[in-house]
């Protein structure tokens, strides 16, 4: 079934009226083997929720790796990919996105990111690549959240906080609740005749962990909402990862830094993979505001723990406000 949306008037000519040579412009840009980038790190998060990164350190051997497998396994047919699901949150899903009727142009693969071999049975799908699946996606999985920890520690100096591993020791925990999520949005020929619409490859939502690291091909596609509510294209870039601010980091800024929200629109011609670890803490830890951050203020949200959030997220639709949930009412 197809999920058309017609924009606004005001929104599809945003999207027309920017040439391509300006559509980055707007995007913060990090180069993270300059280690004083916390201050612009700061800033990105503050203003857009959203940056691009460059100098990563990610190998792009692993990357190049993982995807080649990733699109191996798309191009399976449906029946043996069917195998791997329903993502039930983990597996395989096809068009359907959570449980709660929201569809896109899209399948995908949801992956615990814990390198123990049978929380993810499904995988058996692999046959005997089962495991150098498992192997690239352990090698992908490490250095990605390597990367993670650096921006995290880099962000925490840029926010005057001690210790710098305040934000990224939940990732690094054991009990870390990060999960990984492979996407392919098919090509979908049908749109050229479909003047002036716009297809949904993956609706509006924000990521409701820490921070989500993304990497796809150079398939465009993606789109970030600004503060003023319109929205603006992402050029692809492969060789670069994409950054978004998640629900928990505004929670644990007490609302300084914003989690973005963002959307896929699928394409006509060409297919987008896309591989995005989503950094996320322990089931039993509380996201609330680091005091340190709050300098007299009263916290906008009550406190939760990431379980609570999880379980409020999981009733919920993907374009759903989930951390209204959880603010607090402050008497004027
Ligand atoms: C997501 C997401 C973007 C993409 O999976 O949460 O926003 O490009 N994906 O697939
Ligand atoms: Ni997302």
């Amino acid at each position: 079934m197809l999920v058309l949306s017609k924009p606004t008037i005001e929104q599809y000519s945003d999207i027309r009226n920017c040439i391509p040579s300006t559509l980055c412009s707007g995007i913060p840009l990090i180069d993270l083997s300059k280690p004083d980038s916390g201050h612009l790190i700061v800033k990105a998060c503050e203003e857009f929720g959203f940056f691009k990164v460059i100098n990563h350190g990610v190998p792009m051997e692993f990357i190049t790796n993982l995807e080649a497998k990733a699109v191996r396994f798309f191009s399976l047919p449906l029946s043996e990919k069917e195998k791997a699901g329903p993502a039930a949150p983990l597996g395989y899903g096809n068009k359907s996105i959570g449980l709660n009727g929201d569809i896109g142009w899209v399948e995908y693969l949801l992956l615990t990111t814990n390198p123990d071999a049978s929380s993810q049975s499904f995988l058996s799908v692999f046959g005997e690549n089962q495991e150098k699946f498992r192997s690239a996606l352990n090698d992908y999985v490490s250095a990605v959240r390597k990367m993670g920890c650096e921006i995290l520690e880099q962000m925490a100096d840029g926010l005057k906080l001690q210790p710098r591993n305040v934000f990224s020791k939940l990732l690094m925990d054991k009990q870390s609740d990060s999960v990984f999520r492979l996407n392919h949005y098919p090509p979908c020929p049908e749109l050229q005749a479909l003047n002036d619409t716009n297809m949904i490859g993956f609706g509006e939502h924000t990521d409701p962990q820490i921070i989500s690291l993304l990497r796809s091909n150079n398939t465009s596609g993606l789109q970030i909402s600004l503060r003023d509510g319109s929205w603006i294209s992402v050029p692809p870039d492969q060789n670069s990862f994409f950054i978004n601010v998640g629900d928990s980091l505004q929670v644990m800024t007490n609302g300084r830094f914003q989690s973005v929200r963002h959307r896929v629109l699928a394409n006509s011609m060409k297919s987008r993979v896309s591989m995005i670890y989503f950094g996320g803490p322990p089931l039993s830890e509380k996201i609330a505001p680091l005091p340190s951050l709050m300098k007299g203020e009263r916290s906008l949200y009550k406190e939760f723990t990431w379980f609570e959030y999880k379980k409020t997220a999981f009733n919920l639709r993907l374009a759903d406000n989930r951390l209204v949930n959880f603010e607090r009412i402050i008497a004027s």
